[in-house]
């Protein structure tokens, strides 16, 4: 469903995109894992289209989303949910205009909103007491959560979220991979998670090892913990150094 062919992309001369492969299938749950600055964000920017790729395809339900134009781009936008590295909230709006944004922006009357939008608080655990509260008076898992529940506002069916787990204790992030997982599973949706924490190998049925501008190594998470590539056996274990017994 999302075929990714020799992309790249440049900075200036800051080469972060590298030549990079990738076929992520529907209903996959992949976590993308890469050491900070590797450019995971900038390969899922690139995936929504919010980043123009130098060349390369990007091919969603067979449409290269590279090539697209800004009208057709906002068709692939209504079938991918992007959950923003930081939860991305504008701190100006409530959570209710903030989950509500894209209804309340096409003049949908508000009280046709407000169901719609408690509906999604409730799917990802928070209930209407948090629906006039303003960003800053939200912890961080709150925030990753009206973040989620903003996205859910249109079904995705592809779910992209950028490090949803920074930043939060061992309970929150258990909670909020398993809030991911049953929103997978709920929506029948493709997911695609970047993470640096390693829990999310118990939920994502696959890993996909970015390093170098290039994902070099793609399976199941069920093998990571014997897998021998050393970039994973390395980043995984939090080692700077590690046994080299694969070749690249
Ligand atoms: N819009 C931009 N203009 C110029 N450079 C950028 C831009 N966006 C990202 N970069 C650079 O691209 C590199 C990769 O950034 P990216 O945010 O994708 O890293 P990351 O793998 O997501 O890191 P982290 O794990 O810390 O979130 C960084 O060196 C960053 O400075
Ligand atoms: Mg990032």
């Amino acid at each position: 469903m999302i075929k990714i062919k020799n992309l790249t992309k440049s900075f200036g001369d800051k080469k972060i995109t590298r030549g990079l492969d990738l076929t992520i299938n529907d209903n996959d749950f992949i976590a993308i894992i890469g050491r900070s600055g590797e450019g995971k964000s900038v390969l899922l920017k690139q995936m929504i289209g919010l980043i123009k790729p130098d060349s390369g395809q990007i091919i969603i339900d067979g449409q290269d989303v590279s090539k697209l134009d800004k009208k057709d781009l906002q068709e692939v936008y209504k079938k991918c949910g992007y959950v923003f590295q930081f939860a991305a909230l504008l701190d100006s709006l409530d959570v209710f205009e903030n989950v509500g944004i894209t209804l309340l922006e096409e003049n949908v009357p508000p009280k046709e909103v407000r169901p719609e939008v408690i509906k999604r608080l409730n799917s990802v655990g928070l209930s209407e007491d948090v629906l006039y509260k303003f960003p800053d008076e939200l912890s961080g898992g709150m925030k990753k959560r009206v973040g989620l529940a903003r996205t859910l506002m249109r079904s995705p069916k592809i779910l992209i979220y950028d490090e949803p787990t920074t930043g939060l204790d061992p309970i929150t992030v258990r909670l909020i991979h398993e809030l991911i997982k049953k929103t997978h599973e709920s929506l029948n949706a493709t997911t695609i998670v970047i993470s640096h924490d390693i829990e999310v190998f118990k939920y994502a049925t696959k890993v996909a090892m970015l390093h170098e501008g290039k994902i070099i190594y793609t399976g199941p998470t069920e093998n990571i913990w014997e897998c021998d590539n050393p970039y994973i056996y390395q980043f995984i274990r939090g080692l700077d150094k590690g046994p080299i017994t694969s070749k690249k």
